[in-house]
């Protein structure tokens, strides 16, 4: 089994993409927790993977305790991340909870909008196109069952991982920072679409009513209108969600 989480769809995507090539299967790790903690055991002949975005060169906190619910008795394990460039050293903490065999990045749009411009079209292809091939890699390395370490660490890794994780899951993940425009249409997929249901629909608007979300960017990203912005910046920053006609 295959769990992931995502934000704007790359993770998911990733991990649908190795459940495919390995004939396994992809499990969203938001639908699991929604109804309360879970309880996963894997016994020896079982091949189990987790699949997340970075965030602040770390592992989202959903993942994380996600993760410490795992018992692996025995099963090949394994933990992908997907980045717009680097994951610092979030995959070596990781293992302390998750004591996998295989670990990889893959390199994929940036989707933070809250900090930077989206990516050009032509970097957010070729960033795609690399990935295909890259999967083919893993999914072998995971049919194997093989003991890797291939991830982009990047410049200054530890400290980044050490310093701006905490801060950013301190200070960072506030929902105060959100505002809506009036060209909301109520549409209401931002809501729908929140992976930790942190967003309501009331008089036909969204509310945040969780002081703090993942900030995976999802709603930002995906609403047609426009309508949602962090601040003054995402005024005029492009909006990413995954597509599969990225694919062609
Ligand atoms: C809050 C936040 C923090 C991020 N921090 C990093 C980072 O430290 N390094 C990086 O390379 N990408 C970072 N990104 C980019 C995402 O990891 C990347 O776009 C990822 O593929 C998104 O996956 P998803 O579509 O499955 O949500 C960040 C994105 C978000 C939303």
């Amino acid at each position: 089994m295959i769990f992931y989480f995502s934000g704007t769809g790359n993770s998911k995507w990733v991990a649908e993409e190795i459940a495919r090539r390995t004939g396994d299967e992809a499990q969203s790790i938001a639908g699991l927790v929604k109804d309360g903690p879970t309880v996963v055991y894997a016994g020896a002949d079982a091949c189990i993977g987790v699949v997340f975005p970075i965030y602040a060169w770390g592992v989202p906190l959903i993942v994380e305790r996600f993760c410490k619910s795992i018992t692996l008795a025995g099963a090949y394990a394994f933990a992908v991340c997907t980045c717009g460039d680097e994951a610092g050293k979030a995959m070596l903490r990781l293992k302390k909870s998750f004591a996998y065999q295989g670990a990889w990045s893959v390199k994929m749009p940036n989707n933070y909008i809250a900090g930077f411009d989206v990516d050009s079209p032509e970097l957010e292809r070729s960033k795609i196109a690399e990935a295909k091939k890259r999967l083919d890699t893993i999914s072998n390395a995971v049919l194997a069952k093989s003991t890797v370490y291939d991830v982009c660490e990047g410049s200054g890794a530890s400290i980044k991982t050490a310093l701006v994780r905490p801060m950013f899951n301190t200070f960072a993940r506030s929902t105060k920072r959100f505002s809506v425009e009036s060209s909301c249409n109520g549409c209401g997929l931002c809501a729908r679409g929140c992976p930790i249901g942190a967003i309501q629909m009331q008089n036909e608007k969204p509310v945040w009513i969780r002081k703090h979300c993942t900030q995976c960017m999802a709603c930002i990203n995906r609403c047609p209108q426009r309508a949602i912005q962090m601040g003054e910046d995402t005024k005029n920053r492009g909006r990413y969600y995954f597509k599969t006609d990225s694919l062609t």
